[in-house]
């Protein structure tokens, strides 16, 4: 009797212990790290990540003179949580959109979308250095302009700014040409979609 409920009581701890462990994902807070290998890593604990370096990764595009830099964390997730984007450097990214696009942003129509002139996307990102500490990324912007004032990008203007601070280019201006990589991508659905690629499903904000 008393053998067994030792037994039920170690069997108990180590349960707790167990559940403990699968909650809490692997995220060295200290530091804003993981032992999880890059590709493994998604929903809660790609979120553990991101909030760990939330603070410094928001403060390190204030310098760039960007008045969107200053705003964008006050509008609306269109992701659930971060998720690797093969197509922006394969990093871990996050989605936003200004009160002006949200409404069109969020039905992700695949036929016949038309964002209103100064809907505003952007776009964050981190990546997970070999040592498993997370690292920031650039941000991406993408605003859309009155009509014909970008011809060549379906007046779209796309902004990339470095995580120190430097704008990398800017459409539209004398920086545009290193942006320009961003519109050969994006254009693949200007006619059905105005140009945005959304977000793999399993991430979208539900309305
Ligand atoms: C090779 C293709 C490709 C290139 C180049 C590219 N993007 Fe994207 N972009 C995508 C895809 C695919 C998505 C949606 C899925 C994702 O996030 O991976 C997206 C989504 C976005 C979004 C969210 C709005 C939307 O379309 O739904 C923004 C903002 C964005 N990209 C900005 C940029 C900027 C700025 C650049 C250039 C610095 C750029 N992108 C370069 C493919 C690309």
């Amino acid at each position: 009797m008393r053998f067994s409920l030792a037994l039920a009581a170690l069997l108990g701890a180590a349960l707790a212990l167990l559940a403990e462990a699968i909650a809490a994902p692997p995220v060295r807070a200290q530091d804003c790290a993981t032992e999880t290998p890059k590709d493994d890593i998604r929903g809660p604990e790609a979120q553990a990540l991101y909030d760990c370096i939330s603070d410094s990764l928001y403060k390190s595009f204030q310098g760039s003179g960007v008045k969107e830099a200053a705003e964008y964390r006050d509008w609306s997730y269109a992701s659930t949580s971060p998720y690797l984007s093969a197509t922006h450097g394969s990093r871990f990214v996050v989605n936003l959109i200004n009160d002006i696009g949200k409404k069109a942003y969020l039905d992700f129509l695949d036929q016949g979308l038309k964002m209103p002139v100064g809907t505003i996307a952007a776009k964050e990102s981190f990546t997970i250095d070999r040592t498993g500490k997370v690292k920031r990324g650039p941000l991406f912007f993408m605003e859309k302009a009155e009509r014909g004032a970008l011809p060549d990008t379906n007046d779209w203007k796309y902004t990339l700014i470095l995580p120190n601070g430097k704008v990398m280019g800017v459409t539209g201006t004398e920086t545009g040409v290193k942006v320009k990589f961003c519109h050969d991508c994006h254009a693949a659905v200007a006619d059905t979609q105005d140009s945005m690629l959304y977000l793999p499903e399993e991430y979208r904000v539900q309305r």
